[in-house]
């Protein structure tokens, strides 16, 4: 276990862990965790919100300042370095699990759910996608192939979650019984 999981602060459970939710932008990351915590009454992590707060820009005005490659170390260390209670739920980046060593760390740290969508599904998920730096100006057809092909490339690594679960329509008391069966315990 790493030492920023703090195994002091434990929630009214008695101590779960730290679930990761990871997946393809749209896919409902933020919005999911936020309900699973609300159920498990423990705290949510952003880590896109992490680093625009402790950087304080947006993170299409980081991308455009610094470039994709300085946002992936960013992330990185975000990940690796936050103080995390011992029960949370994580939203992560889109991207984040694809680079550096994130997924298997996040595998040994914690509990990973992948929350799966079909391309056609996301497209209908992302209409607001300037603030999305790397979908910026993309037209419904653009962005179905840019899904396709980038899904293509991520699921290697979003697969290696212990859990994959169709997040599309998702009730959030069904993702917390689908994450109790698995990793049991609480
Ligand atoms: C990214 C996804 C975004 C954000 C950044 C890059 C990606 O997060 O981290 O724009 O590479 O897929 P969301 O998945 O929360 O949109």
């Amino acid at each position: 276990m790493n030492k920023n999981i703090n195994h002091e602060k434990k929630s009214h459970l008695g101590g779960v862990g730290v679930i990761f939710l990871v997946g393809f932008m749209g896919c409902g990351k933020s919005t999911k965790a936020k309900q699973l915590a609300n159920l498990l009454a423990c705290p949510v992590i952003d880590i896109d919100a992490v680093i625009v707060e402790q950087q304080g820009v947006s993170i299409a005005d980081y991308f455009a300042a610094n470039g994709e490659y300085a946002f992936r170390q960013l992330e990185n260390e975000t990940l690796k370095s936050f103080d995390y209670p011992e029960t949370c739920v994580v939203a992560t980046g889109g991207g984040l699990p694809c680079y550096f060593d994130n997924m298997e760390w996040m595998n040994k740290n914690g509990m990973t759910v992948y929350l799966e969508m079909s391309p056609q599904q996301l497209v209908s998920r992302l209409h607001n996608r300037e603030k999305r730096p790397l979908l910026k100006g993309m037209n419904d057809e653009e962005l179905l192939a840019f899904i396709v092909g980038k899904l293509e490339e991520r699921n290697v690594f979003y697969r290696q979650s212990k859990l994959h679960i169709n997040s599309f329509d998702l009730e959030p008391k069904k993702l917390l019984e689908e994450i109790k069966q698995l990793y049991g315990g609480f």
